[in-house]
């Protein structure tokens, strides 16, 4: 059990990567805070999980997860979800900055509310959850941020300036943490996920689709479990030296 007893945030949680990412971290001990936007979202998780995650006979759901309903780009309920997180489990040790949209256009149509929602929601998000959760990492002189990127912003995405701009900051950001909080003994690492097989996909029409597998040298589409697996193996303590590191998890798609 490489996550015993951590605790982690994960944002984005309900569904997707975040969600095959709590069911992971559950299966590695860790006590895990379903946050997300969706309420709905969220209840289909929780039933999911009970149904679907198997704990060891000493272990209980009921003190192994919390759900939280945020909103990255507001500020006051990630204060409202730390504080409950540290009056139910005091303290937090991961941070899985995983919530994400997209709004895509080609340039010449992408309008700047189109433009403004994403960087608020994939960047701002980003920063801002990590500044609410820092206090709680700080005191404990020790933890580990994990934002989610994405392989566009490494290569750029037609139709995606909006998206491949504030994946691309996340990258930027998260080698500035892994300067600032190395020293205090907090690791941050980007993960770059290329296709995987979420309801992210659905906006990407069948033929288009299509078209990208074949330059994905495994033919196929990742699956979110696939991508979670290496949120937690960068959030054990089997990654202890990678600090600042990009992960692609893309199947080599761009080689
Ligand atoms: P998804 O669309 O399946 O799930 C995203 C989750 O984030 C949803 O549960 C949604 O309710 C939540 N969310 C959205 N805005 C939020 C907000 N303002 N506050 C709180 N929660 C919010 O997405 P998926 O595919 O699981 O992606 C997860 C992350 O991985 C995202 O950051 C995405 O950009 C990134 N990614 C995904 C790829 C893919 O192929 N699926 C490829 C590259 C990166």
């Amino acid at each position: 059990m490489r996550l015993l007893d951590k605790v982690v945030v994960i944002t984005g949680a309900a569904q997707g990567i975040g969600f095959a990412t709590a069911q992971r971290m559950l299966t590695e001990g860790a006590r895990v805070v379903l946050a997300d936007r969706s309420a709905v979202a969220l209840a289909e998780a929780v039933t999911a999980i009970r149904v679907g995650v198997v704990l060891p006979a000493s272990m209980t759901l009921a003190d192994r997860l919390l759900t939280a309903l945020v909103d990255v780009t507001e500020r006051a309920t990630l204060d409202a979800m730390v504080r409950e997180t540290d009056r139910c489990w005091g303290r937090i040790d991961v941070l899985v900055n995983n919530a994400g949209i997209t709004a895509d256009a080609r340039l010449s149509t992408m309008t700047a509310d189109q433009f403004d929602r994403v960087v608020a929601v994939n960047l701002k998000g980003v920063w801002q959850c990590t500044q609410a959760v820092l206090a709680s990492l700080l005191a404990q002189a020790g933890g580990v941020i994990l934002n989610a990127s994405s392989v566009v912003a490494l290569t750029g995405n037609f139709g995606q300036s909006n998206y491949a701009a504030a994946k691309a900051g996340v990258i930027a950001m998260t080698k500035t943490w892994a300067r600032e909080l190395g020293p205090k003994g907090i690791r941050c690492n980007a993960v770059c996920p290329g296709l995987i097989d979420t309801p992210m996909l659905a906006t990407i029409p069948p033929a288009v689709l299509e078209k990208l597998l074949e330059r994905i040298p495994l033919h196929r589409l990742g699956r979110a479990d696939e991508v979670a697996g290496v949120y937690a193996f960068l959030a054990s303590n089997d990654a202890s030296y990678l600090n600042g590191a990009v992960i692609e998890v893309s199947g080599g798609i761009h080689l």
